[in-house]
């Protein structure tokens, strides 16, 4: 057996997982019956754990594909024994990998590790089994080095415990794209192409690392990408997406430097509509081109965008800013600092001066008084005895990170402590830039 095994690693220390085996599986092991039908188990129980139908040969083979090419961690506990069901189903399942570039600001990146994959079966809910492999892995992560962790959520109220912030929210448009839809005129050099799935990963890759390494908040895809983002596998369908569509924008020289994807959804609430996948452009005129573009499709009443910005210069280059409503404002990553001083060292400052800053992080990872003093827009960090000035949690720190909500803000939230003074010199510091603006779910 090539998986790592650790039999009865938590039986000891934690009552509630008395008959439950902790395991590592490495999703490249398949070399025995055995190997395979843990990670089918694996994948069953994930299924089962999201409400989704039972995966097929195929989904099995995309799903393992991308954790492959991660070289994703599958970890989860299984029963010791069971009377009737199968021993491969896990009864909790958690998946982490070192993922690609998170852009933390000032045109830096650090790598992320990222969390996915979370599910605890209803037999065994609420005894403690999310906390358990959320602690061992967070710990195992921090040990490696790692100084930021990042997951996205279904339910708000889980990961605060485990000293995760909000740190990026995106929202929903629908764009009415009548005639009442013209953009403000400007000069275009580039053209537009339209292009088929086979054609256009390439692209996409190139316009995305440019988005990383151009735009805060924006993070590195998985691997799983490549299959859904260019319509290879739709998860749902459990088959090729055959309505997915592209446009790339092209510059003066022929060169992509914008993509959007796009489904026609036929009549939904009585208007016929596009749901846009993406859109992404290292120019601004490109941007606003695609725009054009998207606002031109025949026969469409309305365009709808769940990944756009918080502030988003569609807007502003319309004629009628009134075309754009923001039907939900979602939160996307959620932010963990493992390591206070390569995070905060590696992030924009905005004023010189030094704040004494206590942590209170109940996993104990960064606990303690860190002193940060800020030159020319670099922080040092470093642990101090002195007596902290400025008072937050783990999960206050992974909100404020990478400046999705600013000091005055989380003050009146009751959740920064110090004097007034402390608060407005660490305000001075900390708060400014861009706010952050990610596209990547995980
Ligand atoms: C969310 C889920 C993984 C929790 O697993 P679990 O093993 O029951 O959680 P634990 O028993 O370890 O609970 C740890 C803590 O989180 C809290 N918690 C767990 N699930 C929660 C939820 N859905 N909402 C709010 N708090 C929750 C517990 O009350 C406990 O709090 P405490 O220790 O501070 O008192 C499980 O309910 C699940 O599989 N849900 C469906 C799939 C899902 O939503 N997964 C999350 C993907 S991001």
């Amino acid at each position: 057996m090539s998986s790592d095994i650790q039999p009865g690693t938590d039986q000891s220390d934690q009552p509630d997982q008395t008959g439950l085996t902790f395991r590592t599986l490495d999703p490249s092991a398949h070399d025995t019956d055995g190997d395979r039908e843990l990670l089918h188990g694996w994948g069953e129980a994930l299924s089962r754990g999201f409400h989704e139908g039972r995966p097929t040969d195929e989904h099995r083979t995309v799903w393992l594909e991308g954790a492959r090419a991660d070289a994703v961690r599958l970890q989860g506990f299984w029963p010791d024994t069971t009377a009737v069901a199968s021993p491969n189903l896990p009864v909790a399942t958690f998946a982490s990998w070192a993922g690609g570039d998170l852009n933390v600001g000032g045109g830096r990146t650090l790598p992320l590790h990222m969390i996915t994959d979370v599910t605890v079966s209803p037999s065994h809910r609420r005894r403690g089994l999310l906390r358990s492999l959320m602690h061992r892995d967070l710990a195992a992560a921090a040990e490696r080095g790692h100084a930021l962790a990042g997951l996205t959520v279904t339910e708000g109220s889980i990961y605060g415990r485990f000293g995760f912030g909000l740190a990026t929210r995106l929202r929903s448009l629908s764009i009415d794209v009548t005639s009442r839809f013209a953009l403000r005129p400007f000069d275009d050099p580039g053209s537009l192409e339209i292009v088929e799935p086979s054609e256009v990963w390439e692209s996409l890759k190139t316009i995305h690392a440019e988005r990383v390494r151009s735009t805060r908040g924006a993070l590195a895809w998985p691997a799983f990408y490549e299959a859904f983002l260019t319509g290879r596998f739709d998860w749902e369908q459990g088959a090729p997406d055959r309505k997915v569509r592209f446009v790339l924008h092209l510059d003066a020289a022929g060169r992509p430097d914008g993509f959007a994807s796009w489904t026609h959804k036929g009549t939904q609430d009585g208007r016929s509509t596009v749901d846009v996948g993406d859109v992404a452009a290292t120019t601004p005129t490109a941007y606003l081109a695609l725009w054009q573009f998207l606002g031109g499709i025949d026969l469409t009443e309305r365009v709808r965008w769940g990944r756009a910005p918080l502030v988003d210069p569609l807007e502003w280059a319309l004629v009628d800013p009134r075309c754009v409503t923001t039907t939900k404002v979602d939160d996307l990553l959620w932010l963990r600092v493992l390591d206070v001083v390569a995070a905060l060292e590696a992030r924009p400052w905005y004023a010189d001066g030094t704040v004494a800053l206590g942590l209170e992080d109940p996993l104990g990872l960064i606990d303690g008084t860190w002193q940060v003093t800020v030159t020319e827009g670099r922080a040092t960090v470093v642990r101090t005895d002195a007596h902290a000035e400025v008072i937050l949690s783990a999960e206050t720190l992974g909100a404020l990170y990478l400046g999705g909500v600013d000091t005055p803000t989380l003050r009146s939230a009751g959740r920064l402590g110090g004097s007034n003074e402390a608060l407005a010199r660490w305000g001075a510091l900390v708060d400014g830039g861009p706010a952050p603006y990610c596209t990547t779910g995980f």
